[in-house]
């Protein structure tokens, strides 16, 4: 098997990561995916650094050992604090979503304020903030961690009055410092998306950092000859490290679809 033949693994610290791969699957219909989720050390949002570096580590591990092409850090708490050691280590592209969300902001915004809202880990890290600065010095960010929103979009409580009251508490400042754009910086956000559209105004412009990445990821694999150029039917694989007896609700929540195959993640460990 050639190298556009391998699948792209995508990582995240548990089943959010499946909406990256939803997108993913929307841009690239033929490409193979290997899924990883450590739904035993989720959340990592709560984390600090060192350990979210390690856990990252293992897990990019686990998916080379399976031949990927590339890697897709599909969690952003992962790809705010351990990419550039991701990269350091593994010589295979690795993608994170923070550089493709924020370079979207920065062509959406159009008085140059942008919202930022994640994990506290992504927001302390603060490296959505300086890959905004980096590609313009100009524009003013605000940032805010709305640890809720992950159990709520998990509970499939993404509409009605418990949701928008939850959603209000956290976008108070944000809806005072004017901004007109909004990357939702989690990967359970695009979930509650419609709710927090209604309540910061449909002006508002919504950045979904894991659509961005997937359209980054086809071009980086068209750069580097690695599009599979097969137009049969991909092979979608589901990696977890503890059973999740919900993945299947989950999943089609998140990925738009069921998955009724799911394998626990052995470690070469
Ligand atoms: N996947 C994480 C992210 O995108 C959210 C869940 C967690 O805290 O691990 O930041």
């Amino acid at each position: 098997m050639g190298v556009k033949d391998s699948p792209i693994g995508v990582f995240d610290s548990g089943i959010g990561g499946l909406t990256v791969m939803r997108a993913l699957i929307k841009v690239l219909p033929y490409e193979s995916i290997i899924y990883f989720g450590d739904t035993a050390r989720v959340p990592y949002g709560t984390k600090s650094p060192a350990t979210i570096v390690r856990f990252s580590l293992e897990s990019v591990e686990f998916l080379l050992e399976r031949d990927v092409k590339c890697v897709v850090v599909a969690c952003n708490t992962s790809s705010a604090h351990a990419l550039p050691v991701l990269r350091k280590y593994f010589k295979v592209p690795i993608i994170g979503v923070i550089q493709p969300g924020a370079m979207a902001a920065v062509k959406a915004t159009k008085n140059k304020r942008v919202g930022i809202i994640g994990t506290q880990a992504t927001v302390r890290s603060k490296a959505y903030e300086e890959a905004i600065k980096h590609l313009d010095p100009a524009v003013r960010v605000v940032s805010q961690s709305c640890p809720l929103f992950v159990p709520l979009a998990e509970e499939g409580m993404t509409r009605g009055k418990e949701c928008e009251s939850i959603i209000q508490h956290y976008c108070k400042s944000l809806k005072r410092s004017a901004i007109d754009t909004l990357i939702l910086g989690c990967t359970h956000y695009p979930l509650l998306a419609a709710t927090i559209q209604k309540i910061l105004g449909r002006s508002i412009h919504l950045i979904d950092s894991g659509r961005q990445t997937a359209v980054d990821v086809q071009g980086l694999l068209m750069g580097m000859d690695m599009l599979c150029d097969k137009r049969s039917k991909p092979s979608y694989r589901f990696y977890v490290t503890d059973e999740n007896e919900h993945f299947q609700t989950l999943s089609s929540r998140f990925l738009g679809r069921v998955v009724n195959k799911v394998e626990l993640a052995k470690w070469n460990r």
